[in-house]
């Protein structure tokens, strides 16, 4: 059954709503060889979007490549998967991979294995060490491929942020920079769910990955396309919401769509027929349960200071952190501890920095810090 609001997984067609300006950008971008990275706050719609622009893709001399390195630990880890993925994704028919693999991947021994389940795909694999195959060669691959069948291939990588961990990361995205930007056949669309890691590795000029394509930050879905679809989804179950409740929930949520989406989604199953201050009240605090572990999960083992400086900015206080009020307030420690503190909350991502100061990085994790931690 189609679901009336979707939230924690990528989202697509009926539960997809405008990115209108985006998609066609990012397609113009694909079809024209061009190399993007794609930056947003957690769960905003990156994968939605990458994934929506390949199924509108109608252009058959350009193939996507879709990647996920979530689960890549290492430079090697990553080839594999890069590998299996070029090599099954441009292959139109299961027996053609072999042939793909065998052509422009000497040396392999491939694996393929099925899923128990009719319906799901299959995966291969190729066993690729360092003793069997240089970087070079598989990073070499979808330009190889695209060369060769005479097509455009795009290569997608999600979840990118992970070769920053890998142990010689530098060396990595180095290898991985040369042999990529010298390449004609192929383009890359790079992007993940860690953003202040992201802009570490794309936007610092010493490193390698620094002006490799275009910078694409992915803004909020405006109220106004979000009140309509809100209250499209409730006509769709005949139910019916105001326009002064959805405006409720983009306040709420400070339009994060995925918070957009899982408060609508309460706020109607909380609803018989139209939707009420009682509706409205359950359906809040029924997110907030729904978050609670998370949350407590993410100030485990923070410092007095950390907790502190989490206080103050849930308060509103943005900057001028080592004032005379904010310290009298707050106690944030001597001004030399404080990069400290605020580094740990960043790479926590529980707060971001903006040119004007340091920010929450979650909107509901701020109500929720709130009605617990503050008083
Ligand atoms: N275009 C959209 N229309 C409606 N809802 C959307 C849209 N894009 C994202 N969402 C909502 O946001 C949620 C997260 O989307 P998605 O997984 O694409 O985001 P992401 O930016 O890739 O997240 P992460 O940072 O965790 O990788 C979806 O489950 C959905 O609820
Ligand atoms: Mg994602």
């Amino acid at each position: 059954m189609e679901k009336a609001f979707v939230y924690g997984v990528s989202v697509e067609n009926e539960n997809f709503t405008d990115r209108i300006k985006e998609t066609k950008r990012l397609k113009l971008n694909f079809t024209n060889g061009l190399n993007t990275i794609l930056i947003s706050p957690r769960r905003m719609g990156k994968t939605s979007l990458v994934k929506k622009v390949i199924d509108t893709l109608d252009n058959p001399e350009i193939k996507v490549v879709y990647m996920d390195a979530y689960d890549c630990r290492s430079e090697y880890d990553f080839y594999n998967k890069f590998a299996a993925s070029v090599i099954k994704q441009t292959s139109s028919k299961v027996d053609q991979w072999l042939e793909n693999a065998k052509e422009f991947l000497v040396r392999v021994s491939p694996k393929i294995s099925f899923s128990p389940d009719p319906t799901m795909d299959y995966s291969v694999s190729f066993g690729i060490t360092p003793e069997t195959h240089s970087p070079e060669e598989i990073l070499s691959l979808p330009e190889l491929i695209g060369a060769k069948k005479n097509m455009h291939i795009v290569v997608c990588i999600d979840e990118f942020q992970q070769i920053g961990e890998f142990p010689d990361s530098l060396d990595v995205q180095k290898r991985l920079r040369s042999v990529w930007q010298h390449q004609r056949y192929a383009s890359y669309c790079l992007f993940g769910s860690k953003k202040h890691l992201m802009t570490k590795l794309f936007q610092n000029k010493r490193m390698p990955f620094y002006q490799f394509g275009e910078m694409m930050y992915l803004d909020k879905i405006s109220t106004e396309d979000w009140v309509s679809y809100i209250q499209y989804r409730f006509k769709s179950r005949n139910k019916e919401i105001s326009e002064d409740w959805c405006l409720e929930i983009c306040r709420i949520t400070d339009n994060y769509s995925s918070y957009v989406q899982q408060l609508a989604w309460n706020v109607l199953a909380e609803t018989d027929k139209s939707v009420g201050e009682e509706e409205f009240k359950a359906a809040k605090e029924a997110m907030l349960a729904q978050c609670d572990a998370l949350f407590v999960q993410q100030i485990q083992g923070l410092t007095t200071y950390q907790m502190n400086l989490l206080r103050a900015i849930c308060n509103g206080v943005n900057n001028e952190f080592m004032s005379k009020k904010v310290m009298d307030t707050y106690n944030l420690g001597t001004k030399s501890n404080f990069a400290r503190i605020k580094n740990a909350l960043i790479e926590k991502e529980l707060i971001e920095e903006r040119k004007d100061g340091l920010y929450l990085s979650d909107p509901i994790f701020k109500i929720w810090f709130n009605s617990n931690y503050n008083d």
